[in-house]
């Protein structure tokens, strides 16, 4: 897939700019840059887990026998600027899958050009093509990113809030839970 991006605003206001960007599906030979560019967003959001799994481990999620995700770039020039990434979640009874947005990222110097909303209409088009019923995401509240949403026609889902349940809280639930169900018999 490929869909050019005309740049929006005012050419003279940003000479240094690039006039089009290129979205595509991303390809192996991308996995360093995907990683690359998802390593820079965690530091940008602050999330001190930093960037997880190794070039093979993007290898096989990625494009395996059985891709556990999906991403398209935006590229300049041959050089990856942004990226995103989404997979299917599929829930129980449903026919149709969800799509969920797992990460989107534009370089610093190529943004308020339309890029972020390229990026998403091309997830938008995958969830069509899957027969989708919505794409979904997470963003924290304080991320100017929500303004693009709202603006591409994402809706906040009313009273959702997101929880975890994840480290030794994990450990020590699921061992209550063994011992629980020891004692019911199970
Ligand atoms: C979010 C992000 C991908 C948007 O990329 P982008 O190429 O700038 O997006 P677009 O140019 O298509 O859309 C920009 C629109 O989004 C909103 N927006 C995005 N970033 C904004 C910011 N920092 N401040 C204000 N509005 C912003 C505005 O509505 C803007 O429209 P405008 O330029 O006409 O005012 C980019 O800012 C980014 O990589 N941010 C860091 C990572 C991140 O937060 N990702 C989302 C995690 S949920």
């Amino acid at each position: 897939m490929a869909v050019l991006c005309p740049t929006l605003g005012d050419p003279d206001a940003a000479p240094a700019l690039p006039s089009a960007f290129q979205i595509r599906s991303a390809k192996p030979g991308d996995v360093p840059m995907l990683m690359v560019l998802k390593q820079k967003m965690l530091i940008e959001e602050g999330v001190p887990t930093g960037l997880q799994g190794t070039v093979l481990d993007w290898l096989l999620q990625g494009f395996g026998p059985t891709p556990s995700y999906t991403a398209h770039v935006a590229e300049h020039d041959g050089q990856v600027i942004g990226i995103v990434i989404f997979n299917e979640r599929r829930i129980a009874g449903w026919t149709r899958p969800s799509i969920y947005v797992q990460d989107l990222y534009v370089e610093p110097e190529h943004r308020r050009r339309g890029l972020g909303r390229a990026l998403l209409a091309g997830v938008a088009g995958a969830a069509r093509d899957r027969g989708a019923a919505y794409v979904e995401l997470n963003v924290r509240d304080e991320n100017p990113a929500r303004q693009l949403y709202h603006r591409t026609g994402f809706e906040m889902v009313p009273h959702c809030l997101v929880y975890v349940l994840g480290g030794q809280a994990l450990l020590d639930f699921a061992n209550s839970a063994a011992e629980l169900l020891m004692l019911a018999g199970m």
